[in-house]
């Protein structure tokens, strides 16, 4: 028989959970100036106000590393209680090492192991399945799971119509065993879709186009997306992977207590959670300060709910993302911090 739950093994919750931000801003203001926008489009259009960029130099492990050490501090432990480092990220520092390498040097995990997921935004509810199911299987105590990316390396300052979307961040959790009728992760729901990978991508830098003076010249190492298809995709599976787990798990939009998605596009959120019923006063929407931060965005929009008193102990809440790939993901669980 089917179990309810894609959830195996003993439970596991979040145990606590950090984020960083690099300190310079990129406001509306300052793209004014590099690009043909308007403060007034890119609000209106996208929700975003300012985001934070990196100065030159610093990489995606650096804000991992930041967000990741104040995680395992605020868990009680140290970086050596740490069994397995699981970074979701589409802007490793470089092809290899894997960022989840250069993190867990720069921390201090002297026992863990771990690995990169790329799964572009949906990378940080990808990594926290895979993380959390390797403490659910019993084969670690704790998993340190991150979502950073560096979006301000992969962009074109010269095209108005991605410069204006993306920011650089970090979140980091510990996943830890829980204890007997406490708070825990409930289920997963994902899924791919590669046919819709032209739709959003970084054409060259890869096997296939080898980085060369003619893919620069082309700009192919940059973002490109077809905007119009990637917001109709997103609206539409954002409530397409809700319904189900939600069905799945016989809970309403009712029950929900907090509604975290993706934040690539105000009007996407208000939308795909309009068609789920989900009250407004249930969504998160912090993307006005941190634009698309990939990765990051969701741990970014879960420190800010429970800096806002928004997000407590018990409390049910659901993440979904769509992000390149296609990917789609989705998180149901109760909070245990
Ligand atoms: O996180 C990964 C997933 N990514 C997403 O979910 C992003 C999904 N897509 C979107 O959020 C939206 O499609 C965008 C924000 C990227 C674009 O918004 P839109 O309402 O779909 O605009 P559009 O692409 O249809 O463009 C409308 C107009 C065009 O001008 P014309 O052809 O009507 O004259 C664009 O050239 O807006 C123009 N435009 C801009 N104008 C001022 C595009 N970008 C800008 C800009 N400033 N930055």
């Amino acid at each position: 028989m089917r179990r309810t739950s894609r959830c195996a093994g003993r439970p596991v919750y979040i145990r606590s959970l950090a984020t960083y931000v690099p300190p310079r801003l990129l406001t509306n203001a300052d793209l004014e100036k590099l690009v043909d926008t308007t403060d007034e489009w890119i609000l209106q259009r996208t929700g975003i106000r300012e985001r934070h960029i990196v100065d030159p130099g610093v990489a995606t492990s650096d804000l991992a590393k930041e967000a990741a050490l104040e995680a395992i501090r605020r868990a009680g432990l140290t970086p050596d209680d740490i069994g397995v480092i699981v970074v979701g990220t589409v802007t490793p520092d470089m092809l290899f090492p894997s960022t989840a390498c250069l993190v867990q040097h720069k921390i201090g995990a002297h026992r863990a192991w771990g690995f990169d997921i790329s799964a572009a935004c949906s990378a940080f509810t990808y990594a926290l399945t895979a993380g959390s199911q390797l403490v659910a299987a019993g084969c670690h105590e704790h998993a340190l799971v991150i979502g950073a990316d560096v979006m301000s390396s992969i962009i074109d300052y010269k095209d108005r119509a991605t410069c204006v979307l993306f920011g650089d961040g970090a979140g980091a959790v510990v996943v830890s065993a829980a204890a007997a009728g406490e708070p825990c992760l409930i289920d997963f729901e994902h899924e791919i879709d590669g046919g819709g990978g032209p739709a959003l991508c970084m054409p060259a830098g890869g096997s296939l186009r080898p980085p060369s003076h003619e893919t620069i010249d082309q700009g192919l190492h940059y973002v490109k997306q077809d905007g119009q298809a990637v917001f109709k995709f997103a609206v539409r599976k954002t409530e397409e992977i809700a319904r189900r787990i939600m069905e799945r798990n016989h809970i309403s939009a009712d029950d929900l207590d907090l509604f975290v998605s993706h934040q690539a596009n105000r009007r996407i959120i208000m939308s795909a959670s309009e068609k789920l019923g989900i009250d407004p006063s249930k969504v998160v929407i912090n993307i006005e300060r941190f634009g698309n931060t990939t990765a990051a965005t969701i741990p970014l929009a879960l420190n800010d709910a429970m800096n806002e008193g928004r997000l407590k102990k018990g409390d049910l809440v659901l993440l979904c993302s769509v992000g390149a790939g296609f990917t789609v993901g989705s998180v149901l669980l109760r909070w245990g911090i």
